[in-house]
């Protein structure tokens, strides 16, 4: 027969080792909670990601099939405008037809570059000589705003190879050239930068147009910001996408009513 004390002493070890282990219990329970917790985001991610792509995809064939029946009214609506003289004031309607066409297909090819799957065809190509390329077809389009835009380039004297697709990133230069020009009011200055750095090519184009406003920093990447009333809002997200799939990476400094200067940094 056990003694009282005996028993007493067996109960309390029996309920410490019982307050232990619901210790335990209720430390796996919370584990167990979080765990819930974190995996129901993961599949709220997960399917929020399948829409996205599914929309990708969906915008992608949208633009593709509007395509063909834009080029068939750009086409027919010039046509039209040729036959009407400038004083007819039916020349106006048919203008803005035309311009309104330009701008859907601008929406449909920025969109189509944005959503599809692109494969880089990547060759050597002397940086120097491609940039002074692309600041020849930007000094028309200068021409074209009616600016005063003075081209400044800072390149090295040496050509300067890296392993590029071309055509890919010519769109990334032009978009942001495009951007320092409409930036810059009536005049202004864009300089050009080639140089080498760590292992990696920096191109920079920095405008002394209005600036970006600190808010609006973190928003230019994403799809559809703009503005501009005639900004799509794709043509940084594209940049951004184009220079990723290069293995590079962009970087934006600017201050409102200064200027900007964005920097790309691709391996050599
Ligand atoms: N160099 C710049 N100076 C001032 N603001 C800029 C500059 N570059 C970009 N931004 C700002 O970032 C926004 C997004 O630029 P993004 O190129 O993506 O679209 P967008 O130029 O508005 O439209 P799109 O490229 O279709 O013409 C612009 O609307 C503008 O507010
Ligand atoms: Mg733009």
């Amino acid at each position: 027969m056990k003694s009282q004390e005996e028993l007493i002493g067996e109960i309390s070890t029996v309920m410490e080792r019982f307050m232990a282990q619901s210790g335990e219990l209720e430390f796996a329970y919370k584990a167990l909670e979080m765990q819930t917790e974190q995996l129901k985001k993961m599949q709220e991610e997960l399917h929020q990601s399948r829409i996205l792509s599914a929309l990708g995809e969906m915008s992608a064939t949208v633009a593709h099939e509007i395509r063909n029946p834009l080029s068939g009214m750009g086409g027919y609506a010039s046509l039209l405008a040729r036959s009407i003289p400038p004083e007819d004031p039916r020349r106006k309607y048919v203008d803005k037809i035309i311009g309104g066409i330009s701008s859907i297909n601008k929406i449909v090819g920025n969109l189509l570059v944005y959503t599809k799957k692109i494969n880089l065809e990547k060759q050597s190509e002397n940086l120097v000589a491609w940039v002074e390329a692309i600041l020849a077809h930007i000094e028309i389009e200068i021409e074209k705003e009616g600016k005063n835009v003075k081209l400044e380039r800072s390149f090295p004297p040496e050509p300067l190879n890296a392993e590029i697709d071309s055509e890919r990133l010519q769109q990334v230069m032009l978009n942001l050239l495009m951007n320092s020009i409409h930036a810059i009011e009536t005049e202004g200055c864009i300089r050009v930068g080639i140089c080498t750095n760590e292992g990696f090519a920096e191109i920079s184009v920095s405008d002394n147009g209005k600036g970006i406003e600190q808010e609006h920093l973190k928003s230019i990447f994403t799809p559809f910001f703009t503005t501009k009333e005639q900004g799509t809002g794709l043509g940084l997200a594209i940049v951004k996408k184009l220079v990723d799939l290069h293995e590079g990476s962009i970087s934006v400094e600017s201050r409102s009513g200064k200027g900007t200067s964005f920097c790309i940094k691709i391996p050599v």
